[in-house]
């Protein structure tokens, strides 16, 4: 049965936490017969899947789509859902609804962005029996207050601030924190202090697991190649050549063959 306890016995163990973002059936599929940790649908999906700019427009509604393909197609992995722009800052009962949908889609444990003004409803929903993520550093739903998406945590009362931010998530029942683009030195020295793990994206190898968006690392959005980033497939280049394959095949007659027909 997927289940987040696992993943503090690997920090005792230090036996590296891997985490993908997944957001439809096939590639949840694809994923539940590997030996990938955890599946994050993540918010990013507003950009992956639908072209938008930025995380923002993600709603609740969309990421209960999403999060329903993912759980018919994972069944063996712990799937932890990205709690969308603002709809975990409407008060308590509608943000408990929100949590309630998400769960009720297929989520196993929901991630929250930021942790000021969070603390309380991340203990309530803790208490609640849900798992909670927390997500420091680059936090791309404060994009407009951050400037864009930016390494952070380079000042030192940034830095403080964020290791004072996961102190308080760790208190508040987080059972693991994603820690995105901040400087490796920092997300190592956040590790050793804290009991939970760590999964970083752009924050170096001193954390407890990492977490890559699929379509990043299978070479899919072409184009993009931030520093942390390791592309182990070039798929872009490879899906485009099977469907010029199709193409040509079709155009000369070389498909459908003789075993492809019905008789
Ligand atoms: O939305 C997302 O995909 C994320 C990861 C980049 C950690 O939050």
């Amino acid at each position: 049965m997927a289940s987040i306890l696992k993943f503090q016995d690997m920090k005792k163990l230090s036996k590296g936490i891997s985490m993908v973002t997944c957001y439809d059936y096939w590639s949840a599929r694809i994923i539940d017969g590997t030996n990938i940790d955890a599946i994050l649908v993540g918010d990013s999906l507003a950009m992956v899947m639908h072209g938008h700019k930025d995380t923002i427009l993600a709603t609740v509604e969309l990421m209960c789509m999403h999060v329903g393909a993912v759980a018919r197609g994972a069944k063996q992995k712990t799937i932890i859902v990205d709690m969308p722009f603002l709809s975990f800052r409407k008060g308590l009962t509608d943000s408990m609804n929100s949590v309630l949908r998400i769960i009720q889609s297929g989520a196993h444990a929901i991630k929250i962005e930021g942790a000021k003004g969070n603390l309380e409803l991340i203990s309530h929903i803790v208490e609640s029996g849900i798992p909670v993520m927390g997500h420091l550093g680059l936090t791309p739903q404060f994009v407009n207050q951050l400037g864009g998406f930016k390494v952070q945590g380079k000042q030192k009362e940034e830095e403080e601030e964020i290791l004072q931010s996961a102190i308080a998530l760790e208190r508040s029942g987080c059972f693991a924190i994603v820690l995105e683009c901040i400087p490796a030195k920092l997300a190592g020295v956040i590790t050793e202090k804290l009991q939970i793990p760590t999964i970083g994206i752009g924050a170096g190898p001193s954390v407890s697991g990492q977490v890559l968006v699929l379509q990043d690392m299978l070479g899919m959005n072409s184009g993009f190649s931030p520093k942390f980033l390791k592309t182990y497939l070039d798929g872009y280049q490879m899906i485009k050549n099977a469907l010029n394959d199709f193409d040509e095949e079709v155009k000369t007659e070389k498909f459908p063959l003789e075993n492809h027909c019905y008789y």
